[in-house]
């Protein structure tokens, strides 16, 4: 199977990122490389770009994807939350730009052997790397008011309760190994309840799964003050997600950093000497418009950010 993605948002992307000759941007989630072929055709003849992805497959793709950027281009199979270890080991300095483009590629979603995606029977591993915990060690093995908490917390699932009821009670027969196995759980839980509208039933507890699995909002949370501190002055840090969990923690992170001080709203005066480090470029969540949706479905969640560094 070819690592192929259709990147979202990209004429978004190169407007708020805005590569110029000679600089240097930071893609910390690589993927098929989209985004990054779009900004390294506008940082020619000299800027660099280093290419992040926890997906090995990805960065094997890149370098045949990418051949011709060769000398311009740095590619590392890590995790984005160790990106200041990964700038200090590759040297990589004097950065524009960085971008986020959260969550999973097409290419992981259709590969029939990862398990992320309901539609393709999988064993369910759900791992973007070669972390140690697959889904299918968290449906076997977490305890009952754990698998619900997820299905509620990273899922916003209306039946988290008697879905995480039903996985403990099938499990104890046989182990829950494959996407089928957990689909029909679930399907069996919404026989005679209001389904979710425009969506499938299993929707909400996959993704609940992937992000427990590979601590996604965790590793967003570590990156986002690393990004600002590596940045250039006036360097543009973007971020693209896929639901609200993840939007909300960039909001946040935005406005807060956007503020000269943080302290609590009943403070009579200021002590925590907190100084804004960057204005934000988009006062409202920037969204795909109705021809991205047509020709990339995929585009129709995505939630743009982008802020600027001020202050060093
Ligand atoms: C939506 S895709 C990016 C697509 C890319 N912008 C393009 O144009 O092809 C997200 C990528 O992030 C990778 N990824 C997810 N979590 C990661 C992490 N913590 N560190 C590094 N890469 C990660 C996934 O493996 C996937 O390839």
């Amino acid at each position: 199977m070819k690592f192929k993605h259709q990147p979202v948002l990209v004429k978004e992307v190169l407007q708020y990122l805005s590569p110029k000759a000679n600089e240097n941007f930071i893609d910390c989630t690589f993927g098929a490389g989209g985004h990054a072929k779009e900004i390294l055709r506008l940082t020619a003849p000299a800027g660099k770009l280093l290419g992040i992805d926890l997906d090995p497959e990805a960065i094997k793709a890149a370098k045949e994807n990418l051949k011709n950027f060769r000398n311009r281009i740095v590619l590392v199979n890590d995790n984005y939350k160790n990106l200041k270890e990964i700038i200090y080991d590759t040297g990589f300095n004097k950065i524009n730009g960085i971008l986020l483009d959260l969550g999973i590629s097409s290419y992981e979603l259709q590969d029939q052997t990862r398990g992320f995606s309901f539609k393709v029977s999988a064993f369910l591993d759900m791992r973007f790397g070669n972390g140690k915990k697959t889904a299918a060690d968290v449906v076997n093995h977490y305890k009952e008011e754990e698998l619900a908490k997820i299905f509620k917390e990273y899922g916003e699932e209306r039946y988290s309760r008697q879905i995480a009821r039903e996985i403990v009670l099938s499990r104890k027969k046989n182990k829950i190994n494959t996407t089928d196995q957990l689909v029909s759980l679930i399907e069996k839980v919404y026989k005679n309840k209001p389904k979710p509208h425009k969506i499938h039933v299993a929707t909400k507890i996959f993704q609940a799964l992937r992000i427990e699995v590979n601590d996604e909002l965790n590793n967003l949370k570590k990156i986002l003050p690393v990004s600002l501190e590596i940045l250039e002055k006036e360097g543009r840090l973007v971020v693209i997600s896929f639901h609200s969990l993840e939007d909300r923690i960039v909001k946040h992170f935005f406005r807060q950093e956007a503020k000269d001080c943080i302290c609590p709203p009943e403070s009579l005066e200021c002590r925590c000497q907190h100084k804004a480090r960057l204005r934000i470029l988009t006062k409202k969540v920037v969204m795909a418009g109705k021809e991205e949706i047509i020709s990339n479905p995929r585009s129709r969640s995505a939630k743009l950010r982008a802020a600027l560094k001020i202050n060093v």
